[in-house]
């Protein structure tokens, strides 16, 4: 029997536009434009401002994109998976409300929480169903809201995020294209590095979590880096080792976006020249789980089909790990 592959067939994106620029975050805390561009690549970042709107409503955009492209009608959608660690609540579901501000009546949808690596492990879900014969049509989309779970009065977590949302639509394939391999690894004692301390059921929101900060994102930035250079960078190498692949096989790297020193890191250890590594680190920051397909929607006119592009990931959980893609289709 024929092999039945997931193969990415379309790709949308969405950010807002408010631009938060270094030279604006050096009049909100002790930093400056050179410190946060050595240290991390960025020089701006996106943030959703307007009151009311949450995640769902930048994946909605980004959906409403990448149907648009393909003239797909909302009703052919089996299922859409929500990579996020900022729903727009606790509950129900992101993608839930995603599905039904699109009018998506036959779909389902579930969340995934693996912060960073959230578009990879809904990539691979969103492959497994169709691999499974059993859906035709599913949306994967990494959405994040991070300004909702940042404090400003942090220097050295607010200069790093931003928001943003990248959809991808997996559709089954006979031809050998799609999503090849994928390589999905997680540690929880990466835990104490990276969390967010209240609101879950361990300690539920108080007056005096709140007087806390306890509800904004809590990172020792040095250690989840020693970890991040590491960890992106050896299964990116095993995931080509175990698929015999080689630099020249390779056409594109596309690295979470957190810190350029780590996608250069990556890049290095896969032997890949900078021109094959896509990075907009510069003007998007870290949009957790938007960051793998916002990259991708950037570039789409310059892929071809028949690629290979290894995504890969690091991030809270600690979760990580890397994705071969054989393109599936020219979009130029
Ligand atoms: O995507 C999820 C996974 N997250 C990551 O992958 C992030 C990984 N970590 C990082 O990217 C980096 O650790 C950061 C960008 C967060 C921080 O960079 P760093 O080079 O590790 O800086 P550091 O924390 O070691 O701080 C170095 C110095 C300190 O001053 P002293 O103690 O040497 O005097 C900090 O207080 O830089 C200071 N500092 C800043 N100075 C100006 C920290 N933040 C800032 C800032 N502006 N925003």
């Amino acid at each position: 029997m024929t092999k039945i592959h997931a193969a990415i067939t379309a790709v949308g994106g969405y950010v807002p536009e408010y631009v938060l620029s270094n030279k604006i975050l050096e009049t909100m805390v002790d930093t400056n434009d050179e410190w946060i561009l050595t240290r991390t690549g960025i020089s701006e970042r996106r943030i959703l401002k307007e009151p009311g709107k949450g995640t769902s409503d930048m994946a909605v955009e980004a959906i409403k994109d990448l149907l648009k492209k393909r003239d797909i009608d909302p009703l052919e959608i089996d299922c859409v998976i929500c990579g996020t660690v900022t729903p727009d609540m606790v509950f129900p579901a992101t993608s839930n409300l995603i599905t039904s501000k699109l009018g998506m009546k036959n779909a389902f949808g579930f969340d995934i929480s693996a912060a960073c690596s959230g578009f990879l492990y809904s990539l691979t879900m969103g492959t497994s169903l169709i691999e499974s014969g059993r859906y035709k049509k599913v949306i994967v989309v990494g959405a994040d809201k991070m300004s909702a779970i940042v404090d400003y009065t942090d220097r050295t977590t607010c200069i790093i995020f931003g928001d943003g949302a990248g959809a991808v639509l997996l559709e089954a394939t006979e031809e050998n294209v799609g999503v090849m391999d994928s390589l999905l690894k997680s540690d929880g004692n990466g835990s104490q590095f990276l969390h967010m301390k209240a609101g879950g059921s361990v300690k539920p929101s108080s007056h005096e979590t709140v007087d806390a900060k306890e509800h904004y994102v809590y990172q020792e930035g040095q250690s989840v880096f020693k970890f991040a250079v590491k960890g992106m960078a050896d299964v990116s190498y095993e995931l080509m080792e175990r698929n015999g692949l080689t630099a020249d096989d390779i056409a594109w790297l596309v690295p979470h976006q957190a810190n350029l020193r780590i996608i250069d890191a990556t890049a290095n250890r896969m032997g890949l020249s900078k021109e094959k590594v896509m990075i907009n680190i510069q003007k998007f920051g870290n949009t957790t789980a938007a960051t793998l397909p916002l990259c991708l929607w950037e570039w789409e006119k310059s892929l071809n089909k028949g690629d290979n592009i290894i995504l890969a990931a690091f991030g809270g959980g600690f979760t990580w790990g890397a994705t071969w893609i054989k393109w599936a289709y020219d979009s130029k």
